[in-house]
């Protein structure tokens, strides 16, 4: 039985366009120094007109896909974490799909705000466990700059694009994820909410909204609140996941925190009495993320070598929901040589899986025709 599933893959993609906070100083009343001090960030990422959250979802699942040398056909699932899909459906896991030419995976989006990844790294843990696939991609991917109000200094300071992407393979060999925690606590809502609808007539009771009562599809957030939330549970949630292992901190090479805040992450170092260099930080490039900080981060983690074979690493997310989710992951692989060629190559497979997408939908559009035109095109009650 194939019920360990292994992180096989990893892979990353971050627009090309660095907002620097001198820069955001231009558009609001801040300072470099203030948001440095308080949030650790210096720059963050974000995406150009033609790219979306589905296109960065697919650079970096595409590249997750080279390290763990499988071809996108053999992939059975597909789950992309994000708050920032373009649709409610299709779902952004379906482009990302449709992109790749995974012709035989299912697909569908999770939401869970900042703690997405880990909701998505267990749900696809938990189909592999069970045998349900054998393998999956997992992606969190986000364009967070589309949903902020960039006259809003309290929260536009925070948040950058990007996407990152593992693979899990389910194998015999004890390893990968270990154990997982997931928790939830809905009446927080209102500290930090993104609506879906513009005009959604159900407010969150405490969220503000614009003047004339209506959501805005941007970020609303108690910064403050957030703040003392997030220091509580990374505690916790850490502290349960390894009771699960029966593991000790001591047992844990590296944790990889959502990338928040480094004030946020200093404060749960102190509860935990673990020191910093235990945390694997890189918010001060990124911003906050959401659902992609923690895979960007791991794929950082890895290229800097801070990830050795049998590492035992922790990965623990929280957020909106409010949510807040820890994983336990036995790091077993070590990053294979990919060749330029190879590289290259295998982007060629991308290219003609977009020439087959647009050959069905073609197909399906002569077919339409050619049934209107024999006159069989009845609607149901004609
Ligand atoms: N630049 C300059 N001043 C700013 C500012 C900015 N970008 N944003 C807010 N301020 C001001 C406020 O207007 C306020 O001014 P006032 O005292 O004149 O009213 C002052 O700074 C203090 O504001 P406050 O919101 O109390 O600051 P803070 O110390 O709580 O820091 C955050 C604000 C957002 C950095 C902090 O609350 C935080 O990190 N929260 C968690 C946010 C987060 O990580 N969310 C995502 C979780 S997934």
């Amino acid at each position: 039985m194939m019920r360990y599933a292994h992180i096989v893959g990893w892979g990353c993609y971050l627009p090309n366009r660095l907002v620097t906070n001198d820069e955001l100083s231009t558009m609001v009343d801040t300072t470099d120094e203030w948001i440095f001090q308080r949030t650790g960030i210096r720059t963050r990422h974000i995406a150009a007109a033609h790219e979306t959250t589905a296109t960065l979802a697919f650079e970096a699942a595409a590249r997750a896909l080279t390290v763990a040398d499988l071809n996108p056909s053999q992939v059975e699932l597909i789950i992309v974490a994000t708050s920032t899909p373009e649709y409610m459906f299709p779902s952004t896991a379906c482009k990302v799909q449709d992109y790749l030419g995974a012709s035989r995976a299912g697909a569908f989006d999770l939401s869970a705000a900042c703690s997405g990844f880990v909701y998505a790294l267990q749900m696809a843990s938990q189909s592999i466990a069970t045998g349900a696939v054998r393998n999956a991609v997992v992606i969190g991917s986000e364009t967070m700059s589309r949903v902020i109000d960039w006259s809003d200094r309290g929260t536009c300071v925070l948040f950058g694009d990007g996407a990152g992407a593992v693979v899990l393979k389910g194998s015999s060999v004890p390893g990968g994820v270990m154990a997982t925690t997931l928790r939830s606590d809905g009446s927080g809502a209102d500290l930090l909410s993104l609506p879906a609808l513009y005009h959604n007539p159900v407010p969150i009771a405490g969220a503000e909204y614009s003047s004339n009562g209506h959501h805005k599809n941007i970020i609303d957030m108690d910064g403050r609140q957030v703040y003392r939330f997030a220091t509580n549970v990374i505690a916790s949630s850490i502290q349960d996941v390894l009771k699960k292992c029966e593991l000790t901190a001591d047992d844990i090479a590296l944790i990889i925190p959502h990338q928040a805040n480094t004030r946020i992450i200093e404060a749960a170092a102190r509860k935990l009495k673990l020191p910093m260099e235990k945390f694997y930080m890189n918010v001060e490039h990124n911003g906050n993320t959401s659902a992609a900080s923690i895979p960007l981060a791991l794929c950082d983690a890895v290229s800097e070598g801070r990830l050795r074979p049998d590492d035992n690493i922790v990965f623990v997310g929280f957020g909106g929901g409010l949510t807040w989710a820890a994983s336990i992951v036995k790091w077993d692989v070590t990053p294979p040589e990919i060749s330029f060629v190879d590289h290259e190559w295998k982007r060629v497979r991308y290219i003609m899986a977009r020439g087959r997408s647009r050959l069905r939908r073609w197909q399906r559009r002569v077919e339409a025709n050619m049934v209107r035109s024999s006159g069989n095109n009845k609607e149901p009650g004609n």
